[in-house]
């Protein structure tokens, strides 16, 4: 184990004891590791996505380290009928859900209009059709049964400033964020919470493909981008999903909680440019600015 405390498990042992949890997109990257750590905090998990083998990989990875049941899925969450299925299969093995972690996801970088219609389509389906599918079947659920739920959905940052190069993905994490905020507010009364994560970079095989591929990382360094000038590692964000999935955050709903080391305030401020300056140059712009008199 390092030394960084960052990349240590925070909560405490049992914190997701008897929960259920159901992972979409949590057969690989991050959505594996928040399964994996909430596995070892005691919760039972249901993992989703398209591919049975990868599914079943790592449901047999963590129940191995854990031995906590992870039950692997087939759902595209694209089509309702597979997440009801999905919702009926998590149930008969189970016999409740207590939370759902919305992170499945796609996307790449693309000139918009390079773009079929198709592409475009494919991305808002899986991010904001895929989440609001779960999210309304398993609420219906929760509802009917009276039972308080947690819902966790992962975002991004240019959910709210847009993003040139992945403009389906964008308006597609906008309208989760919307979901979350509005829901948070609806469903309050059933005892069912909603909030998010807009994770900064964090990588994955998945997105680091897609997003940055190897040809152009030593031009466009992520880290540079970052203040604290390091990328997300995945413990960080999984004890960040754990506490949000769990009941220790019961006053936290419609929260949208950013942990990106300040990457995109630092894109975001007018004179953050000024970071380049050296302290010789700030002696010499001190000295222009402080002789400037009247107006
Ligand atoms: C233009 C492209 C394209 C590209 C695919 N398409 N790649 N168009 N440029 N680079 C088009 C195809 O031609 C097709 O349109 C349509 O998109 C669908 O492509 P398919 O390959 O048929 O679809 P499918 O096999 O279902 O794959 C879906 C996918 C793929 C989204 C394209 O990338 C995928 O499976 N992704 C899942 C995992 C993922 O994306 N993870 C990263 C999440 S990271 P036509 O018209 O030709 O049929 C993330 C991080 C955000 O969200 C923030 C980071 C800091
Ligand atoms: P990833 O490993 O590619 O995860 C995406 C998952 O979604 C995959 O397991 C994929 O599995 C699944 N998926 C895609 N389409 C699906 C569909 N139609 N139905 C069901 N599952 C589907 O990438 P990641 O980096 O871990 O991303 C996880 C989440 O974090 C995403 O919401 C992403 O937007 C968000 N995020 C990531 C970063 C980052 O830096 N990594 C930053 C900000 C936000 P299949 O392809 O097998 O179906």
């Amino acid at each position: 184990m390092t030394d960084k405390l960052y990349t240590q498990p925070m909560l405490k042992e049992n914190s997701l004891k008897d929960k259920v949890i159901v992972i979409t997109g949590g057969g690989t990257g991050l959505g594996k590791s928040m399964g994996t750590y909430f596995s070892e905090l005691g919760a039972n998990l249901v993992i989703t996505s398209r591919k049975q083998e990868v599914l079943e990989k790592t449901a047999s990875e963590i129940s191995g380290k854990t031995r906590n049941k992870v039950l692997p899925v087939i759902c595209d969450v694209r089509d309702y009928k597979q997440v009801e299925n999905m919702l009926e299969k998590s149930l008969e093995e189970f016999g409740k859900v207590d939370g759902l972690l919305n992170n499945a996801a796609g996307n790449f970088i693309s000139p918009t209009e390079r773009l079929s219609n198709r592409a475009f389509d494919i991305i808002v389906d899986i991010v904001l059709r895929g989440t609001y599918n779960c999210t309304l079947a398993f609420g219906k659920q929760w509802i009917a049964k009276n039972q308080p739920a947690t819902i966790l959905n992962i975002i991004t940052t240019y959910a709210w400033t847009g993003s040139a190069y992945v403009v389906p993905s964008a308006c597609a994490k906008a309208g989760v964020l919307t979901l979350t905020r509005s829901l948070a507010v609806e469903w309050a009364k059933y005892g069912i919470r909603s909030n998010a994560i807009a994770p900064g970079p964090f990588p994955t095989k998945g997105a680091w493909d897609r997003l940055f591929p190897k040809e152009m990382r030593d031009a466009f360094n992520v880290k540079k981008k970052i203040p604290l000038g390091r990328v997300g590692e995945h413990q960080e964000l999984a004890n960040l999903a754990a506490y949000l999935i769990s009941d220790f955050s019961s006053f936290m709903n419609g929260e949208i909680v950013t942990i990106d080391g300040g990457g995109w305030l630092k894109g975001a401020g007018q004179f953050n440019f000024l970071e380049t300056l050296s302290k010789e140059m700030w002696d010499e712009v001190e000295k222009v600015v402080r002789n400037v008199k009247g107006s």
